[in-house]
């Protein structure tokens, strides 16, 4: 194992930086400036973005918004700490004991476990509660034996209670007890005009024949799901005779009403909660498994409509006492519930969801363990987004998206019910279909497994291998030792934070991206069953929401605007900043299309007497994420390295549009080496590093902390632009560079801005 240069190896963290303070040139450019490797980080990154949950498996323990690669916050950490070549360092074992590591907005606290897992004692915020609460859960060490048999047992009694209402006959053996993966439902409106529910499809296409032996359309006339061989030439339905299509009458906010003819807008203006009618039925028959071929897909059949029923008379008959009656507030994201007539929280779930996920609380909430039951409430909120009306169905992969592959809460025509459950295979055990109890269960144990035995995954001759990172873990304390590493986890808004002056050997993070994501809109929909698990034992869950008004998140609707978060930024870096050692370094990642959501990171940077050492490009996203997919958005996140004393090679410090787009393009050359597709967004954003690395470079000799807000930013965003800014080096890079999915050998790396210069290239600050 490796240990940190650090105090007990008789050197500190400072003395990457030789020599005296200021103005001298003995200074090395050493840590994260010299030793990053972009290409390494970019391959990596990206691997890891495909499948987060097979590279870090931790992040399992509940969903977080926009969660940043955990492999580029090892390699930031080990690039700043290690010792040898980056990409050597990466797959050995660390201590980094001794070492203090912040993380001021910590959310799934991608960057804070990287740092535990090192060795480093850990401090973090989080304004958000839910974002505290996970992230204890990821590193709080748990009895994995006990906590396996209380999710069985909870299993056991919830299949008693509610299994029936999840099974279904088979439409080949006729056996009543096959189980139900996934419920189809139609929204259903009633024509303004005569009075007769119509369903609201937007088309007919159940499932396409990449994952099944057929494509499956529905009826429109008499709701028979047909399997048919081609979409081009569909045919008649095998029951009605109808032609099958696969337009439905709803398009752009109108429906047609098939009786009279009528537009009726979708969803009506005073509509109330949008119903449903359950339409098709994919399900899991362990009978005929071995000799049917492809999926199973019914129609309901009377059985199916009455298993509902019940669960709706169940679900009268009992007051629940988790399922939250709590309003829904209006915001950038919610507004869109409140236009679709949802007023509750619980107006999310039909009548079986609630009734299952009621039992399911209940059951919780008799664990005596307080660690497995809080373990398992965090399952119980987790597994929500799968357990609501507004999930989808994948009619290519087959499969449930959950509310949140969207940070939003997009509101549907079809929308698909998991089983609450989750069916295991009879043979294999292992899970069938999605986002049901065992799915969720089998996820946490997985994600603490690999905390207490964390592991990487290279590639050797082409093939993925695990390489288990011996000696590493997460936690505050080693499983099964007396080791012991601090963990500070503090729920509040770190504009009131206060640690020690220069105790802090550096701060990794990943700030809001101003407008990006409303964490606390989205998070309330967990956050209102959850804070009913958790019952007043925790100060944090006592407010009905987790809205704050110190969020760092633009918000329209709370007219929180670029001034309110460059103040908030601003108060952040500048208590990180004295907090810090001395030359020791604040990190973060950064993108937004928006040159101007920039200027606040520069404002508070130089509020802080931060100054930019290095923006350094690396994937933060998958480009397939549903979010980004087919926008002109980026993948790649600038990491902004900044220090209050150190130094920069002067090849970074260029002046003009064709400087600039050099350092571009000798970036985008790094990030092709790594795999890399670039694209116009990702050029454009990593130009924006620069320009606002170089803005900060400017402007730092003759800043005003004290100017208000407004001119700060504006002061910033004329420096952001000088030259022209981003047309002006637009124009100079080859078209090749700006293309989506350009050829990424085509790109030549000519500058090298970063790496150890020799004294007369470099500057001190
Ligand atoms: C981009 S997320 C961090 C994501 C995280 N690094 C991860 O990997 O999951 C930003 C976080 O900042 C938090 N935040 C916003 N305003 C804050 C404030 N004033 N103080 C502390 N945290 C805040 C949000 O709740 C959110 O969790
Ligand atoms: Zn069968
Ligand atoms: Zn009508
Ligand atoms: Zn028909």
């Amino acid at each position: 194992m490796t240990a940190r240069r650090g105090p007990q190896n008789g050197s500190s963290a400072l003395d990457l930086f030789e020599g005296p303070r200021l103005g001298t040139s003995v200074r090395r450019l050493s840590g994260i400036e010299s030793r990053f490797d972009v290409a390494f980080v970019a391959d990596l990154a990206l691997r890891e973005k495909q499948v987060q949950q097979n590279y870090r498996p931790v992040i399992a323990v509940h969903k977080w918004f926009a969660r940043r690669p955990g492999t580029l916050f090892r390699a930031l950490l080990l690039s700043e700490f290690g010792e040898g070549a980056l990409a050597e360092d990466f797959y050995r074992p660390h201590s980094l004991a001794g070492l203090r590591v912040a993380d001021p907005f910590m959310g799934g606290g991608t960057p804070l476990v990287e740092a535990n897992r090192l060795g480093c004692d850990v401090v973090g915020f989080d304004i958000n509660p839910m974002a505290w609460w996970i992230v204890r859960q990821e590193i709080e060490s748990i009895d994995l034996h006990a906590y396996t048999e209380a999710a069985e047992r909870v299993l056991t009694a919830l299949d008693s209670a509610v299994g029936a209402l999840y099974r279904t006959r088979c439409e080949v053996c006729g056996r009543p007890d096959a189980k139900i993966k996934y419920f189809l439902w139609v929204k259903v409106q009633r024509c303004t005009k005569c009075g007769s529910d119509f369903d609201a499809f937007p088309g007919y296409l159940v499932a396409e024949d990449s994952r099944h032996t057929a494509n499956v359309v529905c009826c429109a006339r008499c709701g028979a799901l047909a399997e048919v061989r081609s979409l081009e030439a569909l045919g008649e339905c095998p029951c009605c005779s109808a032609h099958l299509g696969l337009e439905g009458p709803a398009k752009r906010g109108k429906c047609l009403c098939p009786r009279c003819a009528t537009v009726n807008q979708v969803p009506a203006a005073s509509g109330g909660v949008p119903r449903h009618r359950m339409f098709a039925i994919e399900y899991h028959c362990d009978h005929c498994r071995g000799t049917h071929q492809g999926r199973f897909f019914k129609r309901p059949d009377a059985e199916d409509t009455a298993r509902y029923a019940e669960a709706e008379q169940r679900a009268i008959g009992f007051s629940p006492h988790f399922a939250p009656d709590d309003p829904i507030p209006p915001g950038d994201e919610t507004n869109r519930l409140l236009r679709w007539g949802y007023r509750e929280w619980r107006h999310l779930f039909n009548a079986r969801q609630v009734l299952g996920l009621e039992l399911l609380c209940r059951q919780v909430a008799t664990v005596p363990d307080d660690r497995v039951r809080d373990a398992l409430a965090t399952n119980v909120s987790d597994m929500l987004r799968y357990q609501n009306m507004l999930c989808r169905y994948d009619t290519w992969a087959l499969k449930s998206l959950d509310i949140f592959s969207v940070h939003g809460f997009p509101v549907g025509l079809v929308q698909c019910e998991s089983n609450l459950l989750g069916i295991r295979h009879a043979v294999t055990r292992t899970n069938v279909g999605s986002g049901g109890w065992t799915n969720i269960v089998e996820k946490f144990r997985r994600a603490k497994e690999y905390c207490e035995r964390p592991f990487e995954v290279g590639v050797e001759r082409g093939r993925k291998v695990v390489r288990p990172i011996l000696g590493e873990w997460i936690g505050g304390s080693a499983p099964g030792t007396a080791q012991k590493r601090s963990v500070q986890l503090h729920c509040g808004s770190s504009t009131e934070s206060s640690l020690p002056p220069a105790s802090l050997d550096a701060v990794f993070t990943d700030p809001p991206y101003f407008a990006n994501v409303q964490y606390a809109e989205l998070m309330d929909f967990c956050y209102a069953w959850l804070r009913r698990l958790i019952d007043g034992r925790e100060p944090a869950f006592c407010a009905t929401s987790t809205r704050n008004a110190g969020e760092l998140t633009g918000n329209a609707t709370l007219s929180r605007g670029l001034d309110n978060f460059a103040a908030g930024l601003s108060s952040v870096f500048c208590r990180m900043a004295q907090a810090l050692k001395e030359g020791a370094p604040l990190a973060f990642t950064y993108h937004h299309n928006s040159i101007d959501a920039y200027a606040p990171i520069a404002v508070g940077l130089l509020d802080a007497g931060l100054t930019c050492t290095a923006s350094l490009p690396a994937p933060g996203e998958m480009g397939g994420s549903i979010h980004i997919h087919g926008t002109e958005s980026s993948i790649i996140d600038t990491v902004f390295v900044c220090r209050t004393t150190g130094r920069v090679p002067r090849s970074a410090l260029v002046e003009t549009p064709a400087g600039v787009a050099s350092l571009v393009l000798a970036d985008l050359a790094r990030l092709a080496r790594g795999g890399v597709s670039v694209t116009r967004g990702d050029a454009r954003c990593v130009a924006y590093g620069h320009l606002v690395r170089l803005a900060i470079w400017r402007t730092r000799p003759t800043w005003d902390k004290t100017a208000p807000w407004e001119q700060k930013l504006e002061r910033v965003q004329q420096a952001v632009c000088i030259g022209g800014g981003w047309p002006e080096i637009e124009k100079l890079l080859p078209p090749d560079a700006l293309t989506r999915r350009c050829d990424a050998t085509g790109l030549r790396e000519d500058s090298t801005a970063y790496g150890e210069p020799k004294d007369a290239d470099a500057v001190d600050f």
